[in-house]
């Protein structure tokens, strides 16, 4: 085993919870994988994403990391169950949409949960909504994930995608917004320009404060010297400018 801790999404989505992570342990030694030739996940069917998620996640795995993040809510519904079957002493952390802080957050308004097809549709999701689940409006973001891989989150065309999708809501009462997916922290302006009253859950500080926890229980914790991040990719090579302009901002 090395100082590396692994982190995994179909495509640049992750990155936002990678960010989160450096910021809580600065010492780390980051390696990125993103399966962007295969993005979207959401839309395909659940073998599929197992079969993609266990061979993205294979490549890390063979780089003996010390620890794996699943930094996408479609794999971790998919696969992580499998994954932590398979290797039970490897500290691994996955991503499942807010709703339980969100639903404790409502004032007598309504929650959306905004994700992928396939969050919704998946059991990890649908058990969430059998406890949480009084007022919430589930929203597939159809096209959302496809504008943040092509750098266009911030776009008048990610605007208006948002709009057609959560315009219909935009007249009641909404308390909170769950971003159940990975992308969506980059469109989160946008978002909340819909919705000004809403408290936005994304669920990225309590995954990297549960790693923290996960490699402190282990021993594993890194307590000094400089951190690194490393950027791979599945696709084409340029995405990597991409996911480098969202971790640190322009570059
Ligand atoms: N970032 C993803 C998630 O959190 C995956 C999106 C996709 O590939 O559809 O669900």
């Amino acid at each position: 085993m090395n100082d590396l801790i692994g982190f995994f999404d179909s495509g640049v989505g992750g990155v936002s919870v990678l960010r989160e992570a450096v910021r809580l342990l600065p010492c780390e030694h980051f390696l990125f994988f993103g399966d962007n030739r295969n993005a979207p996940y959401g839309p395909r069917p659940l073998a599929e994403i197992r079969r993609l998620s266990a061979a993205g996640i294979r490549r890390l795995l063979d780089r003996d990391v010390k620890a794996i993040v699943i930094a996408c809510n479609t794999a971790t519904s998919a696969y992580a169950e499998i994954l932590r079957a398979e290797h039970p002493e490897l500290p691994i952390v996955g991503m499942e949409p807010a709703l339980k802080p969100a639903h404790y957050a409502r004032h007598g308004g309504q929650v959306i949960v905004l994700a992928t097809d396939a969050t919704l549709r998946l059991e990890k999701f649908q058990r969430l909504m059998a406890r949480y689940g009084d007022d919430v409006i589930p929203v597939v973001g159809h096209g959302l994930v496809e504008l943040v891989e092509s750098g266009r989150s911030a776009s008048p065309e990610a605007g208006a995608q948002l709009k057609a999708l959560l315009e219909p809501y935009t007249g009641r009462q909404i308390d909170a917004i769950v971003l159940g997916c990975t992308h969506y922290p980059f469109l989160r302006e946008p978002i909340q320009a819909l919705f000004p009253a809403a408290q936005i859950f994304d669920g990225l500080a309590g995954t990297a404060a549960q790693l923290k926890a996960l490699l402190e229980r282990g021993g594993l914790l890194t307590k000094g010297g400089e951190g690194s991040v490393a950027f791979e990719t599945s696709g084409d090579p340029s995405v990597i400018k991409l996911m480098k302009r969202l971790m640190y901002g322009d570059t």
